[in-house]
């Protein structure tokens, strides 16, 4: 089934607002809100400028990516499912096989509701730790991609607060307020997860971010995506589309620095490139160590009722739940977590249903696997014997079975003390943040890039690498 996309209204959508017209009346009076928020608390830059930007016009196959120069105050920021399934049931849980559900029930309320919040709590966070980058930008492809990224994690916020007003009346409406209320990085008022308070100071937290965090909102959607509620499915589907983008300028960017730090090290035959300009390879290792040990806090506790209770109840699913090739009920099934017990690793065995936050986990782990492996064959193309490498799963952990003790990267227990002495080591400390802060100056003439990356082998959508993606002046 197709819908159309009505770009007359306010607010372009292929969910029949304007058949609902309390629902409809309902958004366009968070709009103002959501544009208020996006002045005082998005892009701090180029808020006039023409950007060479992608917008959802259509969900279904005939495209959804349109590409066009818009000033970003005048996104066109929609509500788009992916198309309905009619026959859709649900996969998993003790609902397995009945329809899936088209309105909430009410003994899941309280769940579905907090599973929206969370996720869509990290959608505006984003935004506001990146709101200073357009500062620093190396080149005007790069500046495009941050401003794509930015207004399609508005959107995300939109497609969540969507749900909200449609589904859960009241406080629905409470808890969309309370989405452009809370801000990252605020004393009173905090982000609901550690690492949407973290600031992203400079182009490489950037890369490392979208890298590993967004990833970790990829797969956090993918298990929303089997919800057994509907419509939070199809506009998670959605999501992930344009999410894909976000793990390319992720992996691309990190890509490109290794490629000019290789470079450079060939070039003086030294690792120590920051009096050439680039980017030395212990502090990129030292930043990812960072940017994977806080995203993998936002899994949660290994074993979790929460998250058995979610599962069985339908609310939320497997990562490729209808691929695996189990029961989809694992009342049956056991599996094995790690954890620290009197200064050794230990293995406990552990109902299935208990440990879903650490299949989870697991998943996320391996697919960050793959964007390492594309920047070792970098290293190894230079001829160099350096390699990058994901630091131990319980390496600097403030949630779950590790926290409360220090695991090395290479995953040796160590007490309080060495991790003391040897943490900056591991993890960017400030005399790494000022260097790479010195190397952060915009570079704003198109087809020109910053001395510590490179430019990318193809620009977006087709265009040219030196295409204006973003008017200046
Ligand atoms: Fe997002
Ligand atoms: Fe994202």
């Amino acid at each position: 089934m197709t819908q159309t996309i009505d770009y007359s209204g306010k607010i372009p959508n292929n969910v029949d607002l304007d058949t609902d017209r309390r629902l409809q009346r309902a958004l366009e009076s968070w709009q103002p809100n959501f544009l208020g928020w996006w002045r005082d608390l998005g892009p701090t830059v180029f808020k006039e400028n023409d950007i060479y930007l992608r917008t959802a016009v259509a969900v279904g196959k005939e495209g959804w990516a349109n590409f066009d120069y818009v000033r970003m105050p005048d996104y066109r920021w929609g509500i788009f499912l992916a198309e309905r399934d009619g026959e859709r049931t649900i996969a998993h849980g003790q609902h397995q096989g009945e329809p899936a559900w088209q309105t909430v029930p009410g003994e899941y309320r309280a769940d579905l509701r907090r599973l929206i919040v969370v996720q869509g709590d990290t959608e505006p966070a984003s935004v506001e730790q990146q709101r200073h980058l357009g500062r620093t930008a190396p080149s005007l492809y790069d500046l495009r991609n941050l401003f794509q990224v930015n207004v399609e994690e508005g959107r995300h916020l939109w497609a969540m607060v969507y749900l909200l007003h449609a589904h859960f009346g009241r406080d629905g409406r409470d808890e969309a307020e309370m989405l452009l209320h809370r801000n990252s990085g605020d004393d009173d008022s905090p982000r609901i997860l550690g690492a949407f308070n973290e600031p992203t100071p400079d182009w490489l937290a950037f890369y490392m971010f979208t890298y590993f965090t967004d990833r970790d909102g990829k797969f956090q959607l993918g298990t929303l995506k089997e919800s057994a509620f509907d419509p939070l499915a199809r506009t998670c589907e959605f999501m992930l589309k344009e999410e894909a983008h976000h793990m390319f300028v992720g992996t691309m960017g990190v890509h490109r620095v290794v490629e000019r730090t290789a470079a450079l090290m060939k070039e003086h035959d030294t690792e120590d490139i920051l009096p050439f300009g680039g980017i030395p390879l212990a502090l990129i290792q030292r930043y990812l160590n960072f940017h994977f040990s806080v995203s993998m806090d936002l899994f949660g506790s290994e074993t979790s009722t929460n998250a058995a209770n979610y599962f069985s109840g339908g609310v939320k699913g497997r990562w490729m739940e209808r691929r695996r090739k189990d029961d989809h009920r694992l009342l049956d099934d056991f599996t094995t977590v790690t954890s620290v017990r009197d200064g050794a690793f230990v293995t406990d065995e552990v109902p299935a249903l208990s440990a879903l936050n650490l299949d989870l986990r697991d998943q996320y782990v391996a697919d960050c696997n793959t964007g390492v492996k594309r920047w070792n064959k970098v290293l190894e193309a230079a001829g160099l014997a350096h390699r990058l490498y994901l630091p131990h799963e319980g390496f600097n952990r403030k949630v779950g079975v590790y926290s409360g003790h220090h695991v090395d990267p290479h995953g040796a227990i160590i007490d309080e003390a060495a991790w003391e002495a040897r943490k900056d080591g591991w993890l960017p400390s400030e005399q790494d943040k000022s260097d790479v802060a010195s190397l952060m100056r915009p570079v704003y003439e198109p087809g020109e890039f910053a001395s510590w990356i490179n430019p990318p082998s193809v620009g977006i959508n087709q265009q040219p690498v030196e295409f204006p993606y973003v008017r200046i002046g």
